[in-house]
């Protein structure tokens, strides 16, 4: 069975997409273990509860990136965790936590990628009047909001889409290929070739995360 930890730091609604995945068994038998968070308010702690899982607050105050990182990874190793999943985790990782996980730490970020890395990329859509906008899975590299793609979800912009309705219209299709991500993973079904995700069979994602919009003018 494939362990997953979580790493957190604020809302966790992707979080409970993959709490609720699992519940329903359609997170390919993988078993999110932990849940490891750097910041004590998230509401993501508050949304753990009530599932299987621990969740642990690990302070960074006054700490050196590198030794946090050192810290999460004695956590996640002794806890026997295969697979990282970052769902909102506002820290960059070091090398140091990328060598411990190679290969197996992934990524949700609210873009088409490699468009609009980086913080705000709902709003730097719609400076950049894309007319469609998503969310992309990645296998996680030294570079932020890179690395090799697993799935990407895409909806459109509609002409009076501000920040938060575009966010959420992105963030709907985020808790199905998240979840849909870290289930091929569990049944061993993706492979990295060249800087490229290679998938096997069928993607089977519940509901539509793809999303082709109509041209409509
Ligand atoms: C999501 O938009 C995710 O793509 C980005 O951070 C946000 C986290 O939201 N990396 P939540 O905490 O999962 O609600």
């Amino acid at each position: 069975m494939l362990t997953v930890a979580v790493l957190v730091s604020g809302r966790g609604t992707n979080l409970e997409a993959l709490l609720e995945a699992e519940r329903r068994d359609q997170l390919g038998g993988a078993s999110i273990e932990l849940v490891l968070c750097d910041n004590e308010d998230a509401a993501a702690l508050e949304r753990a509860e009530g599932y299987d899982v621990e969740t642990r607050f690990v302070d960074p105050t006054g700490m050196e990136r590198e030794a946090y990182d050192e810290t999460l990874v004695e956590i996640l190793e002794a806890a026997g965790i295969d697979l990282v999943v970052l769902a909102g985790f506002m820290r960059v990782l070091s090398p140091t936590f990328l060598s411990a996980f190679p290969d197996r730490i992934i990524n949700i970020h609210p873009s088409l990628l490699p468009a609009f890395q980086g913080l705000h990329a709902q709003e730097q859509a719609l400076e950049a009047g894309v007319r469609v906008a998503g969310a992309t899975t990645h296998f996680v590299t030294e570079e932020v909001d890179d690395g090799p793609i697993i799935l990407q979800s895409v909806v459109p912009v509609h002409p009076d889409d501000d920040e938060e309705t575009l966010s959420q219209r992105v963030l709907e299709t985020e808790h199905r290929i998240l979840p849909a991500s870290v289930r091929l993973f569990a049944e061993g079904r993706l492979s990295i070739s060249e800087g490229r995700v290679q998938i096997k069979g069928e993607v089977d994602l519940p509901g539509r995360a793809l999303i082709v919009p109509e041209v409509t003018s």
